[in-house]
């Protein structure tokens, strides 16, 4: 969406605020022995509580109310049975409706302490995504977003997934422009004053497409390889982005 008054900012905060409110209460309760399915009743619970609907069951009726995705699964998660252990990285991205206004966030991170490994990947796309929301301005390529993501992987060795997209949001989940954040120099579309969109990279150790399982949503990257997301929602305007989900 393009936001036309205050009304649309203040309703995309409070959205954005929802969906990070819930991030953070299922990371605190993320613990050695917990299952997804129960990370995300509490997830539901806190949604509900707030007066949100989460996006996933909304628009496309997914079996959950947020995606936890863990190892080599890269998205779309299905929460379930399976107990998380110390070490594994898991991906729990949220996305909810809250009166009317859509907002879409996700993080990756290590159950207990992460490895070396685990650290950097998780520190780099975190970094690309700081990098890419510090170049968004009113009248720019929609490509600097892309470039900025791809300097980052490029430096730490990472590549970024080229079947998942990045999305304008804000009416609905998924919205134009969709775009893959790599550096694109054919990229023609540009950031209009007030778009609302995400930024969402995937970085992998070296895997450029990610595959869907038999379950029929969620997608990885063979076993081995790590894959990490970091996703904001943010607003377009002349002085760079608001960050909604922050
Ligand atoms: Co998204
Ligand atoms: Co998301």
């Amino acid at each position: 969406m393009t936001i036309d008054s205050e009304q649309d900012v203040a309703g995309l905060y409070a959205a954005g605020a929802a969906v990070r409110a819930t991030f953070e209460r299922m990371k605190a309760a993320t613990c050695a022995g917990i299952t997804t399915a129960e990370l995300d009743s509490i997830g539901a619970t806190e949604l509900d509580g707030r007066g949100a609907r989460s996006a996933p069951q909304l628009y496309y009726d997914f079996p959950g109310a947020t995606c936890i995705s863990v190892n080599e699964e890269a998205a779309h998660g299905i929460p379930g049975p399976r107990r998380l252990q110390t070490g594994d990285l898991i991906n729990i991205d949220v996305s909810a409706e809250l009166d009317g206004y859509v907002a879409d966030m996700g993080e990756s991170f290590v159950v207990g302490a992460p490895n070396a490994a685990q650290k950097k990947i998780c520190a780099a796309v975190r970094n690309a995504v700081s990098a890419a929301l510090r170049s968004v301005r009113s009248g720019r390529s929609l490509n600097v977003i892309g470039l900025a993501v791809q300097r980052v992987a490029d430096r730490g060795g990472y590549t970024i997934v080229e079947n998942l997209g990045s999305h304008g949001v804000g009416n609905s989940i998924h919205e134009e422009p969709s775009y893959i954040p790599l550096h694109n120099p054919l990229e023609r579309r540009r950031l209009s004053k007030g778009l609302v969109l995400t930024i969402e990279p995937f970085l992998t150790t070296g895997v450029r497409w990610v595959e869907q399982g038999p379950d029929g949503w969620t997608l990885s990257v063979p076993s081995g390889q790590l894959v990490v997301q970091h996703e904001h929602t943010l607003i377009v305007t002349d002085d760079g982005a608001l960050v909604v989900t922050a």
